[in-house]
């Protein structure tokens, strides 16, 4: 380790729920659809993919986002939690990292509108959301088979709200039967969660839209039921404000919908074993000046911290220079790491060493076997 990083936090353990990071990095939740396609269950090849980026002891993996249901999902070669052929599968991966003495939590996930419909149809589905509008930026794009995007989706009844709300605590639990040491709640990105979250895709007037409390209540009941099923310490929450993928529109009334959330997570915290174990966010970064004219990078998620005092995970645009920074000024904050995760099985080894790190090739990003995925070279002297 170089002298500076010695002592700085990022590299000292922190209690993330019940769990010790042996340092502050994660590795962020990234998709990259090489489970089995015709049921959705994990391969041999994400074994050795998550196995490899475990390698240093105490790191944090977040895993790609998994479907809850077969109805949640409509993308091919994305995970499933919901049959027991997938639990077995994750199984193998869980103990795999566990060998490594790292940690693993599973992201849940929801698509919503922004699923393939075709795909949903063929397995008797609807394409569903918070209201009957659709996502405007995609429309006519092809997903994968003969999906397109843009169709509108049908708003959820209030019993399929419910209905979704125990699909989450089955997941959970399955989860937890497959050896993870915690989920991730995926409320981020434009997902089905988000879309109740957003104004503009949320056009409800019944008690799950109309005003910020009601934006929130699907997300915080998801929340609540999984407390009550798995405890809060082996919760994680992610949230992406000022996201603008998947046509979600962050506005005027976007601090105050995410003040109020914040607020009545960190209020669970209050109770006993109601903390969760933490907020992740995807940070969303404008250039701006300073009082000198000089251009600066702005982050808009500092108002999270005046809220939530918990332990959270800030993702997106880190370098080793930036993470030792921030790392330094807060005594709770873990840096996500995305796509220097997928091109650097040892990232953490090469963060601390101050190692130069492998490229990224985005071609290989998704559903491309073991090229660009498990080939990704470790550091050698
Ligand atoms: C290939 C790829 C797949 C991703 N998949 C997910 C995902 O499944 N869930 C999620 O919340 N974010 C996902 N993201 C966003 C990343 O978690 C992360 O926020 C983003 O890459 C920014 O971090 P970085 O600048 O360190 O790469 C994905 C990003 C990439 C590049």
């Amino acid at each position: 380790m170089t002298a500076s990083a010695l002592t700085n936090n990022l590299f000292k353990p922190l209690k993330v729920g019940e769990i010790t990071l042996a340092q502050r990095i994660a590795m962020a939740p990234l998709t990259r659809e090489r489970a089995r396609v015709a049921d959705s269950v994990p391969t041999d090849i994400m074994t050795t993919y998550y196995t490899q980026r475990a390698s240093a002891p105490g790191t944090l993996i977040v895993t790609e986002a998994t479907f809850i249901t077969e109805r949640a999902g409509g993308y091919p070669g994305v995970p499933g939690i919901w049959s027991q052929d997938q639990v077995h599968a994750w199984q193998k991966v869980t103990a795999a990292v566990h060998k490594q003495k790292s940690f693993i939590f599973l992201q849940l996930w929801a698509l919503g509108r922004v699923a393939g419909p075709d795909t949903l149809r063929s397995n008797g589905h609807d394409l569903v959301s918070a209201s009957n509008i659709s996502d405007t930026t995609q429309v006519g794009q092809h997903l994968a088979l003969d999906d397109v995007f843009g169709e509108a989706p049908r708003p959820l009844s209030v019993e399929e709200i419910k209905e979704y709300v125990q699909d989450y605590v089955h997941a959970a639990q399955n989860a937890i039967e497959a050896g993870f040491d915690g989920i991730e709640i995926h409320s981020a990105n434009g997902y089905l969660l988000q879309q109740f979250l957003d104004e503009h895709s949320n056009l409800r007037t019944d008690e799950y839209g109309g005003n910020v409390e009601n934006r929130a209540r699907f997300v915080l009941e998801v929340v609540d039921a999984i407390i009550s099923a798995i405890g809060a310490d082996r919760i994680g929450i992610r949230l992406s404000p000022y996201e603008t993928y998947g046509d979600m529109k962050p506005g005027i009334g976007t601090l105050e919908q995410y003040a109020y959330l914040l607020k009545e997570l960190e209020e669970r915290g209050l109770k006993p074993n109601g903390r969760l174990a933490y907020i992740h966010t995807v940070e969303n970064t404008f250039k701006s000046t300073n009082s000198l004219g000089e251009p600066i990078l702005r982050r808009p998620l500092e108002f999270v911290r005046n809220v939530w005092t918990g332990v959270w995970i800030r993702t997106l645009g880190f370098d080793r220079n930036l993470a030792l920074q921030f790392a330094d000024v807060d005594d709770k904050l873990v840096i996500g790491f995305g796509k220097s995760f997928i091109a650097n099985p040892d990232l953490v080894r090469r963060l601390k060493e101050n190692l130069p790190l492998n490229k990224f090739d985005f071609k290989t990003f998704y559903r491309a076997g073991s090229k660009g995925y498990t080939d990704y070279p470790f550091y050698e002297s």
